[in-house]
């Protein structure tokens, strides 16, 4: 079964406890936080503060997305925060390998995020030292985007180098998961779906998360 991982970007902030009571009694397994700092990504969220409210919020691991610059500095942050999963972007991180090592060192899953049009293979290197591939299919930065249907060719990619490996690898799928493009995103290797609008959109977003959870 997938993991579902509704992204909070979508959620209603003013009534974010809710938001949460709504994924806490749904199939939902973890909480997707989105960090922008404004300057890695064309928009801004927010930051460790919200995490933490979010974290009192749910006993569901919380998998933290940092589109952000320089994410080494705020790594301590978000652990104290509560994050279970930090991603930075290797687009962020010429010194990605030291950036996994602090998350590691802090008691964190570490994940890596690649945008569009970063090959897969320049993952090659890393893999065996983290949980999760956090393979953007829209651009980062905002939600309610269309799928970038190459993605599905850069998932089944990635999934063979991970079983050539034998490693245990998530593959996360990031951006405009629908309904109706999800069964062929699982089929072509993926493990979790992060899914903000066609969650948080829809008119029953518990019954959406039991469709996604049961493909
Ligand atoms: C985009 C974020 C995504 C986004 C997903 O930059 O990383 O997590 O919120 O939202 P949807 O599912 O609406 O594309
Ligand atoms: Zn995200």
């Amino acid at each position: 079964m997938p993991i579902i991982a509704p992204s909070l970007l979508s959620a209603d902030f003013l009534n974010l406890a809710s938001e949460c009571n709504m994924l806490n009694e749904s199939q939902a397994d973890w909480y997707h936080l989105d960090v922008m700092d404004g300057r890695f990504v064309p928009n801004i969220s927010f930051g460790p503060m919200l995490v933490e409210f979010f974290r009192k919020a749910t006993k569901k691991t919380c998998d933290v997305h940092l589109m952000i610059e320089n994410p080494g500095q705020y790594a301590e942050a978000f652990k104290k925060a509560g994050a279970d999963i930090l991603s930075v972007h290797i687009e962020a991180c010429p010194h990605l390998h030291r950036n996994i090592q602090q998350i590691k060192n802090l008691g964190m899953q570490a994940g890596v995020a690649v945008n569009p049009h970063t090959p897969v293979e320049s993952l090659k290197d890393i893999l065996e030292d983290i949980d999760l591939v956090c393979l953007m299919s829209v651009n980062p930065g905002f939600g309610g985007q269309s799928f970038i249907p190459h993605t599905l060719n850069k998932i089944k990619r990635l999934r063979e180098m991970i079983d050539e490996q034998s490693l245990k690898v998530k593959i996360e799928i990031d951006g405009g998961v629908t309904l109706d493009n999800a069964k062929a995103i699982l089929e072509a290797g993926a493990d979790v779906l992060v899914a903000g609008n066609t969650v948080f959109r829809s008119a029953d977003p518990r019954a959406a998360i039991a469709a996604l959870k049961s493909l």
